[in-house]
């Protein structure tokens, strides 16, 4: 039986369609600028995001260094949360190859900010500072549990960023969550940021890539900064073909994905031993926690149980919905955590 496997939404596989369109891209040397399809899923992106430009680039790691690389210069400063990806999930890229400071204001369970305390961790210049060049947001939230930031808080946000002369990059890695969530196009999710990265290698299916959107000038400088962190492809065709598919086919069904999380959240606060809040479950991922905290026992006995699922630290666990689950897969791991949690705890 094939394992149930709600580690992440990064376990999709390419689409028979996604596959096919692969098979017949057609191709040339991307480092020319002569792949046709390279050039048209920059065009896509650029417009799905309103921006002018966008840059295709191998993962969205490599497309938030690429991207605070770009707007900061060594000894300078980004502001963002503590619990945000780019600091606490890319071997602090930022700081090893790009000299930056990372200044961390704490994030609330809903992935935002205090604006106060932003407000006052955005630094100017002075003798003994490191300026502030850059403020991140995320959205949605990974390590707090997928939630979307509102629109009016990136707003505030945004205000506080101009007022401060600093600009605004958005790790939207799962930006069609969001808009998806909050019923508006990417572009509008999008408009106060300066600069945007989105995956195609998540819920959207597709097998590798991401891209980073924002003004012509910001993607041609950025182009360089891929090609010195080696990120410059050949017939990345190839790869483009599935995210122009993905725009057309899986950009739009991530809502069954929220509706599965939802399931899940619902059927895990009726389980004795399992703390969660399910009307924090606002897209793809569950973050949850067990009564008694055995985490490493709980998640190999729902292994060895069909059921996969991983930990974002401490207590806490975390599954994810996608393409390859559906309804019934909810149910059925449903039965088996419960067993689990039985086994685990003690609890009857
Ligand atoms: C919010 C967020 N940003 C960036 C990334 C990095 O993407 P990649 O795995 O393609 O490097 C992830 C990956 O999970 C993510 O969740």
């Amino acid at each position: 039986m094939k394992a149930i496997d709600l580690r992440s939404d990064t376990v999709t596989e390419p689409t028979l369609e996604m596959r096919r369109a692969m098979a017949e891209a057609e191709v040339g040397d991307d480092g020319y600028r002569d792949d046709p399809t390279v050039n048209r899923l920059e065009e896509a992106a650029a417009a799905l995001t309103g921006k002018e430009a966008a840059l295709f680039v191998p993962s969205g790691t490599m497309g938030n260094l690429i991207s605070v690389l770009t707007h900061c210069q060594r000894g300078e400063e980004i502001v963002l949360g503590d619990q945000a990806h780019i600091y606490y999930y890319e071997v602090g890229g930022a700081s090893a190859l790009g000299s930056l400071v990372m200044r961390q204001v704490p994030n609330d369970l809903d992935g935002t900010m205090d604006l106060d305390q932003l407000d006052q961790a955005i630094r100017p210049a002075a003798l003994a500072v490191a300026p502030t060049r850059l403020v991140c947001l995320e959205n949605t939230h990974n390590r707090c549990s997928g939630a979307v930031l509102p629109p009016a808080y990136v707003q505030s946000v945004s205000e506080i960023a101009q007022r401060h002369g600093v600009s605004l990059h958005l790790d939207g890695a799962r930006v069609f969550n969001a808009a998806t969530y909050l019923g508006l196009p990417v572009s509008d999710v999008v408009a106060p940021f300066d600069t945007v990265l989105f995956c195609l290698s998540k819920g959207l299916s597709c097998p590798v890539g991401s891209l980073l959107c924002g003004s012509l000038d910001f993607i041609s400088r950025a182009r360089r900064i891929r090609r010195m962190v080696g990120g410059g492809m050949r017939q990345a065709g190839i790869l483009a073909a599935a995210g122009l598919v993905a725009f057309e086919t899986t950009a739009h069904r991530l809502a069954e994905d929220h509706a599965n999380a939802r399931l899940l959240a619902d059927g895990l606060a009726n389980i004795p031993g399992v703390i969660v809040d399910p009307t924090r479950i606002q897209t793809n991922i569950v973050i949850f926690e067990l009564a008694d905290g055995n985490v490493q026992g709980f998640l190999e006995t729902l292994a060895e149980r069909g059921v996969k699922a991983g930990s974002p630290g401490g207590t806490m666990i975390r599954m994810v919905t996608h393409l390859g689950i559906g309804a019934e897969d909810i149910d059925t791991a449903l039965g088996v955590i419960e067993v689990a949690v039985k086994i685990r705890t003690g609890v009857n």
